[in-house]
């Protein structure tokens, strides 16, 4: 069995008076990838956002219940949110690297945490690229702007960016919605290579990449955790009739 590294519990968020979490209890295993499926509106990224306080952004939000990240919970006065955020990091469906070269954006939160050195920041570069499956597209582009790379090259170094900064676990939403399929086919590879040195968390509309990527699914419909399991489980044999629906396209 695999270690807990994060688990919520009760979770309820508001947006104002809107519930859009409504006591949601899960926990998600070290080195696994965890898809988050269901209609739109269901409360899957609030969810993730939820993982490393990106809510706390957002004017009018009010969350209860807990999550618990090695064992403390994120909401309490120890937490320091920029430390929280490299220790979980996140991907968007937009890909949106800094306006700055490709070596700048791998290397901008490097420099915050104090890495000065260029040998270090050379090699960190240069892995983090390697890891995200990019460094042969852009090794001799290090030094031009990421906003000319094509959107799947874009992705990846954000992807590679998030890696720098050495995270535990990294939450993607929908990273490959807004690509092509072979960009997209990238990505997937990309997020297989890295399995079980992270544990990710991916939004996903897509049920095939769901399948193919995931280790753990959950169904969400309407601010609920309606099922979890096991990726194959949920889509050879789901226990509730909703997600049956979902899975099989009679909804959302
Ligand atoms: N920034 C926000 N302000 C107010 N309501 C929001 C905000 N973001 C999401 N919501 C609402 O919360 C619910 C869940 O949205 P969301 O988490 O984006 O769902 P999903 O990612 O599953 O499509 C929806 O009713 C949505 O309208
Ligand atoms: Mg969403």
């Amino acid at each position: 069995m695999a270690e807990t590294i994060i688990s919520t519990k009760d979770l309820h968020l508001y947006y104002g008076q809107n519930e859009a979490l409504k006591g949601i209890n899960l926990t998600l295993s070290e080195g696994e990838i965890t898809a988050l499926i269901g209609p739109s509106g269901c409360g899957k990224s609030t969810f993730l956002r939820c993982l490393n306080r990106m809510n706390d952004l957002i004017p009018d939000v009010t969350t209860t219940g807990s999550v618990l990240y090695k064992g403390q919970d994120i909401f309490g006065p120890k937490t320091d949110t920029v430390d929280l955020r490299k220790e979980i990091g996140m991907v968007f469906q937009q890909p949106n690297p800094f306006p700055f070269s490709v070596y700048e954006n791998i290397t901008y939160g490097l420099k915050l945490k104090g890495v000065k050195e260029k040998n270090q920041l050379d090699q960190i570069v240069e892995e983090s690229l390697k890891a995200a499956s990019v460094w042969d597209d852009v090794k001799d582009k290090l030094h031009n702007s990421a906003l000319a790379l094509s959107g799947g090259q874009q992705q990846r170094v954000c992807i590679a960016r998030v890696l720098a900064v050495n995270p535990d676990i990294i939450l993607l939403d929908e990273p490959t919605s807004a690509l092509d399929p072979v960009s997209s086919g990238k990505i997937e590879n990309t997020l297989l290579e890295l399995k079980g040195q992270y544990t990710m968390v991916i939004v996903t509309h897509n049920m095939s990449q769901a399948s193919r990527i995931s280790d753990k699914t959950a169904f969400f419909l309407s601010g609920d955790l309606i099922e979890f399991n096991d990726t194959k489980k949920i889509f050879l044999d789901p226990q509730e009739k909703q997600t049956d629906d979902y899975i099989s396209g009679r909804f959302g």
